[in-house]
């Protein structure tokens, strides 16, 4: 944009700004605050390019990548949870790219790259797990629920609200969690018995930790560092690590497959891999653990070495034929029954 007004101002040749200043088109799958922030802070430090941002949840990111896949009109998908990332590498919908950053990642981080071929890449993890309303639960004089197994409780009727995981990476990460956990069937048993407690599926992961952190629901089933972020910002909110052990998710970004602007792409792709970039997301209430192994985690996000994990398999849970056998079971089984 400055390019093109210094060349008017000289007297150059009139040409559309898009010759002068270098574009990037965005999608951002994580918290918007953090999306804008890192937006601002790229254009600051590269004048010579243009962001266009849209926020989307994983899900729909990945049907927008998949929408656009014989004329892209998305350079680079940055965060989100792994598995529709996985997905796009396996369909051919995202492109090959060998960061000179990747030496600098945590080996979980890594290890995504290698098992998409480096169709995607780390950017942060976290933990699965539920935020609730610490005032609203003692009000209503209810036990908070410390297990999977304790959000079956009548008492919590009307209280849980959960993304849908076909829109929401944070919602389908819990599917995959709970299959892990119990078993298939087993899984599916349970969410259709939770159903009866759950008052809404949103479009987006976060918003269920939102919407009770200001006491429009009891409880959310979100990232734990999702609800980390309300109590931070001053809502009576609790944090639970359920106590069976829970799944995480291997924050991801993917380089889309003919970008019309890979040179930019892959700029920002380097540069939001730096520690100094990463160490900037607890001032936009972002709380994951960074993926750069010189970055440091933030003080308020969830210990990952104190909570009960699964042995989470992303190559299975990630993959085209399991995420879309998995999705459309939920569909059929739980999303097409009424809500109470
Ligand atoms: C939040 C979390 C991120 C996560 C994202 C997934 O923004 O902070 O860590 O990757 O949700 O969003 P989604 O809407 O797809 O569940």
């Amino acid at each position: 944009m400055k390019l093109f007004k210094c060349a008017l101002l000289g007297g150059a040749m009139l040409l559309p700004s898009a010759a002068f200043a270098d574009e990037l088109n965005l999608i951002c799958s994580a918290d918007v605050v953090i999306c804008e922030k890192l937006v601002s802070e790229f254009e600051a430090s590269h004048s010579d390019i243009d962001v266009n941002m849209v926020r989307l949840s994983s899900g729909e990111a990945f049907a927008k990548v998949r929408a656009e896949a014989r004329n892209p009109q998305t350079d680079l998908w940055w965060g989100g949870t792994g598995d529709p990332h996985l997905q796009a590498g396996q369909d051919g919908l995202s492109a090959e790219y060998k960061s000179p950053m990747l030496d600098e990642l945590q080996d979980w981080a890594k290890g995504q790259a290698e098992v998409s071929n480096y169709h995607t890449v780390g950017v942060y993890s976290g933990a699965l797990g539920w935020g609730y309303n610490i005032d609203l639960f003692k009000e209503k004089g209810i036990e908070a629920p410390k297990c999977w197994a304790d959000l079956l409780d009548p008492a919590l009727k009307g209280e849980i609200q959960i993304a849908d995981p076909n829109s929401s990476g944070t919602a389908y990460t819990t599917l995959a969690t709970l299959v892990q956990l119990m078993g298939e069937d087993e899984a599916f048993d349970f969410l259709k018995k939770m159903h009866a407690n759950v008052s809404q599926y949103t479009k987006s992961g976060s918003a269920p930790v939102k919407a009770a952190a200001r006491g429009e629901t009891g409880l959310g089933i979100v990232f734990q560092h999702d609800a980390v972020a309300q109590a931070v910002a001053g809502f009576p909110v609790g944090v639970v690590a359920p106590c069976e052990g829970t799944g995480y998710e291997i924050g991801s970004m993917s380089l889309i497959e003919g970008a019309q602007n890979p040179e930019a792409a892959k700029t920002f792709y380097d540069w939001v891999l730096t520690a100094e970039v990463q160490n900037m997301m607890p001032d936009a209430g972002s709380f994951q653990i960074p993926s750069n192994a010189s970055a440091t985690p933030p003080k308020e996000a969830p210990d990952l070495s104190t909570i009960k994990l699964i042995d989470y398999d992303f190559a299975e849970y990630g993959s085209a034929e399991r995420r879309k056998a998995l999705l459309s079971r939920w569909d059929d089984e739980v999303g097409s029954m009424p809500l109470q």
